[in-house]
């Protein structure tokens, strides 16, 4: 698609389009459509308008440095040093629904709950960005926090929708966040700066069969409370 042709969606049909990606092919996103995704994304809103967000995107040889790296430390078994707690506290209803979207993951590529093999190159996938030809680490300098990093997910979920609009695909991931060392070593990045996540994005490759599955969302009487 080229810069001129507008995107046609409407908000609606993007929201709903958008998905979890985890298999891409290796074209590349033109660099005037990347421009124009970050350049939009910075309207994302922010408390104060203080834009905490620094993303680093990563394409070519840099992503293939990086990707060696983290797959490296993912083979190895490298102890997780994550710059915020990455422990799971997930119970009742919220580890149903965690559950839920790792039957639907691994049920989609065929791998067993009793194959911690295939479980384990298959969480690997996310240092190797899927395969993607585009990540975007997104950092926040020191000493900011919780609040902050409410923008930081503003920021995630416009540049995702962007990309969406455009028929580029993406994940957030939290398994992007959880060697931070390596990524500031890879890309020179000072410790001040502090990573919480990555988005791997690119075109779909629909053959990938991670790409099949699909997560639904509690209804909103379930959820939401309507107050008078
Ligand atoms: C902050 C965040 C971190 C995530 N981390 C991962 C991850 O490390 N690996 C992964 O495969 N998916 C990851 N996901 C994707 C979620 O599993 C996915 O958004 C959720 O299951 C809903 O599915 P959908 O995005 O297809 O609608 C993450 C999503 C968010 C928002």
């Amino acid at each position: 698609m080229s810069i001129s042709e507008r995107p046609s969606m409407s908000v609606d049909e993007v929201i709903r389009r958008r998905r979890s990606v985890r298999g891409f092919l290796p074209r590349e996103v033109p660099d005037p459509i990347l421009r124009e995704v970050f350049a939009l994304a910075q309207w994302a809103p922010s408390n104060c308008n203080v834009q905490p967000w620094v993303p680093h995107v990563v394409s070519g040889e840099t992503l293939t440095h990086v990707r060696d790296a983290l797959v490296a430390a993912g083979m190895r078994d490298e102890p997780i040093k994550p710059d915020w707690p990455a422990d799971g506290k997930f119970s009742g209803v919220y580890r149903e629904r965690q559950v839920g979207a790792a039957q639907a993951l691994y049920g989609a590529m065929g791998v067993a709950r009793s194959d911690s093999v295939g479980r384990k190159l298959a969480y690997i996938r996310n240092h190797a960005f899927f395969d993607a030809p585009h990540a975007v680490f997104i950092f926040m300098p020191e000493p900011f926090d919780t609040r902050e990093a409410v923008d930081l997910g503003m920021y995630a979920q416009t540049l995702m929708l962007l990309l969406t609009a455009r028929g580029i695909a993406s994940c957030a991931q939290g398994a992007l966040g959880l060697f931070p060392d390596i990524v500031r070593a890879e890309l020179g990045i000072p410790a001040t700066q502090k990573l919480l996540f990555g988005i791997s994005f690119g075109y779909e490759d629909s053959d990938v069969k991670a790409n099949a599955a699909r997560v639904d969302r509690a209804p909103i009487d379930d959820v939401v409370r309507f107050h008078r």
